[in-house]
């Protein structure tokens, strides 16, 4: 993973270059060693590139660098201390360690490799490396005998095992004044394995078309018909497949969520709209129709607003949307994977079976939506997946931890 790993990038330099970071969101942890200066020039790097930074700094690193300079370099936010309640409403350790699509350390420091060998949890940095399911790289950085002393050796291993990357350290003079390997690898070389990380994953070469989010449907120029679907789903999903290398379209109705990181994002409003956005998006490998499109809309919506008047309540007739995952999956062009979802509130098998047939799909994702399930517009998810060969149930989990379930499933079905 160490060596090999730059040879690997220099032989495909030319190609790498090519690849910018555009909606990738990297956390960068700062840890406390002198090679912390050279962590401003890689955030500029990394901007360069189009890479979104959110950085974190150990009490150690303000040493070396100031949060001023991390915070205005990165332009986001700093993130600190462990115990800060406001960034625990806004967004708590665990959300933040999952939310990048990468987790770089740079510099790693001696201390902090022993703390994350040793799953420590001392502090926001540490914590946030034990909380996280997103890849992590790191390029350590410390003096010649701390890097040689076996107990560092030890934790090396200890890392490489637990599958994180490691990018270094160079040889060279050391600001201590030795020599020998202890030198954080240069900011570029950073840029150029983090490219190549973005370059790798099973779907890499695949295109693949997500619907996320409700439609709105208007009945006049003030007023529409919605439901409550989030987009969390969708986000995620898209999310799980941009990490996995996929070209994502992400066709959204007016969702809450955030946009997922990573895609190529299509707004819409409406049902007709989407199928429109999700038509001119194709060919395409697979297709995951996570949308709660409504299934009607006004017939005649007007385009003036409609008044209060003595002859009583307005009429409104409504009309049919266009089905745009079964017009899809029955389509010329259809996907080579079509994947629908199923909310329901009752006999959550039953139809989500019938819905499967009924639509042309290869797999549904059936979910029980019933307000106790607190699933529409929550969290977490508990699916059962429908196929061909039967259907699959899977514990009560978070939606983005389904979406992660659900990418290995595109990845292996387009494998094959
Ligand atoms: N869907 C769609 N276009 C529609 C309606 C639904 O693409 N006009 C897709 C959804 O994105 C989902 C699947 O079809 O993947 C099932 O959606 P659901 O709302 O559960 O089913 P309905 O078609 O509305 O069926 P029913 O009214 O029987 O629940």
């Amino acid at each position: 993973m160490i060596a090999a790993e730059r040879a690997y990038g220099q032989t495909r330099l030319g190609r790498i270059a090519d690849i910018m970071l555009t909606g990738k969101h990297i956390l960068l942890i700062i840890s406390g060693g002198i090679a912390a200066y050279k962590s401003l020039d890689l955030i500029r790097r990394l901007r360069e590139q189009g890479a979104t930074i959110t950085p974190v700094m150990t009490r150690a690193a303000e040493q070396f660098v100031t949060p001023l300079s991390v915070a205005a370099l990165s332009g986001s936010k700093l993130y600190r201390d462990l115990f800060d309640l406001t960034d625990e409403a806004e967004m708590g350790h665990i959300q933040l360690s999952r939310s990048a699509d990468l987790i770089l350390v740079a510099p790693a420091t001696g201390d902090l490799m022993a703390r994350m060998a040793q799953g420590r949890a001392d502090d926001l940095a540490s914590t946030l490396l034990l909380a996280t399911d997103t890849p992590v790289v790191i390029a350590p950085a410390m003096n010649v005998r701390m890097w040689d002393h076996p107990a560092t050796q030890r934790n090396i291993k200890t890392l490489t095992d637990d599958g994180i990357a490691m990018l270094g350290p160079n040889e060279g003079d050391m600001a201590c004044g030795e020599y020998g390997p202890g030198r954080m690898v240069e900011p570029m070389e950073i840029v150029q394995a983090v490219k190549r990380h973005f370059d790798s994953g099973p779907l890499v070469g695949r295109r693949i078309i997500i619907t996320s989010g409700p439609t709105h449907e208007p009945i006049d120029p003030v007023r529409y018909i919605a439901n409550r679907s989030s987009g969390a789903q969708g986000s995620a999903l898209a999310e799980a497949l941009s990490a996995k290398g996929a070209e994502v379209v992400f066709v959204t109705g007016p969702a809450e969520h955030a946009h997922p990181a990573g895609a190529q994002v299509v707004m819409v409003e409406t049902a007709q709209q989407m199928l429109e956005a999700v038509q001119s998006a194709l060919p395409a490998d697979a297709a995951i129709f996570a949308a709660a499109v409504a299934d009607w809309r006004i017939d005649d919506a007007s385009d003036r607003k409609l008044k209060k008047t003595r002859d009583g309540l307005p009429a409104l007739t409504f009309t049919e949307n266009p089905d745009i995952l079964a017009t899809i999956a029955k389509s010329k062009n259809r996907p080579l994977l079509v994947v629908g979802f199923a909310a329901e509130t009752d006999n959550v098998l039953a139809h989500a079976k019938a819905k499967r047939e009924r639509k042309a799909c290869d797999w549904i994702v059936a979910n029980d939506v019933s307000p106790e399930t607190g699933i529409m517009g929550g969290s977490e998810n508990a699916v059962t997946l429908i196929s061909e060969e039967g259907s699959e149930t899977w514990p009560r989990m978070t939606k983005r931890e389904v979406a992660k379930r659900i990418a290995d499933r595109v990845a292996q079905a387009l494998a094959e």
